[in-house]
């Protein structure tokens, strides 16, 4: 029997988030969304097909969000919801002497602590549910340490620990964990990633939304713990794992050439 259920996810506005409110609902879900930008997440949800989709508006890294959260699962999800995808996530780039301490506080607000606050809310509601499922949108920055964007990088190294010892924590209330790592999305994630100093913005885009959100709908069907999706991010996960020399060596001759 095919499974379907109510998906909550993060940043459901525009980009990967909004291609995963499209591909669950396609497949037959209730889908959850939140996002700052209420004109878009309208239009989302006027076009999503199935009934019974909503959208929680907010600012993640504000208190008075979780309240909302809270309340809007209770009214609307009063037998649980199946699978969480922590999906919002931001950057600002810069090297280490020049990136200021409003963005390392921004994107660590979003990228670590927003995402935790909103596991913790959610998480009554996912022990109720049937498929019991956090999906965490990392980064192949998650697993290597990428010059210029250290803040960036330093808040996807903290989700994948968060990833690692939820799985041993809330394994046994049954909650699969399951990460995915992401690299060169064309969204507006580009376009919105703010520079502090010389540090030039990447402009390679290797996957559409489309295909990442498929990725995770595949991710959300297995039990396997993680995916790059990829071949060239999936080769860089393996040489971050078994030869992470030669990565770096890599990794800080492009960056020298870059100055
Ligand atoms: N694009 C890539 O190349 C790439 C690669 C690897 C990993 N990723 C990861 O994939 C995830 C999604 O990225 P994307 O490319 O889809 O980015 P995006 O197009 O910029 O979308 C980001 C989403 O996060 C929400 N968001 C951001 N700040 C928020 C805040 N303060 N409060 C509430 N919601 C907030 C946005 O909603 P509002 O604007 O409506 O608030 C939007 O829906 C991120 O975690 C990112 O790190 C992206």
């Amino acid at each position: 029997m095919i499974k379907t259920g109510t998906v909550l996810i993060s940043g459901g506005s525009q980009g990967i988030g909004e291609s995963l409110a499209r591909r669950f609902a396609l497949a037959g879900y209730r889908v959850g969304i939140t996002g700052r930008n209420k004109t878009k997440m309208n239009a989302l949800m006027e076009s999503l097909p199935g009934q019974g989709h909503f959208y929680i508006e907010g600012d993640m890294a504000s208190d008075p969000f979780y309240d909302t959260l809270e309340k809007t699962l209770e009214e609307k999800c009063p037998d649980g919801i199946d699978i969480l995808i922590n999906n919002a996530g931001i950057n600002h780039i810069g090297k280490i002497e020049e990136i200021k301490a409003q963005s390392l506080r921004e994107v660590l607000e979003i990228n670590v602590v927003a995402v935790a606050r909103f596991t913790q809310t959610a998480l009554p509601f996912l022990k109720k549910g049937q498929q019991k499922k956090i999906i965490n949108v990392s980064s192949i920055v998650g697993v290597m340490g990428v010059p210029g964007r250290s803040a960036y990088s330093a808040s996807k190294y903290a989700l994948e620990g968060f990833s690692s010892a939820w799985a041993n924590e809330l394994h046994r209330d049954g909650i699969l964990v399951q990460v995915i790592r992401p690299a060169g999305v064309s969204t507006r994630f580009h376009h919105n990633t703010q520079t502090d100093g010389s540090t030039p913005k990447s402009s390679v885009s290797v996957k559409t939304p489309e295909q990442i959100a498929e990725e995770i709908f595949r991710l959300s069907r297995s039990r396997r713990y993680s995916v790059a999706p990829g071949f060239k991010n999936a080769f860089y996960q393996w040489l971050a794992r078994y030869v992470p020399a030669l990565l770096n060596s890599g990794l800080r001759a492009r960056f020298k050439k870059a100055r």
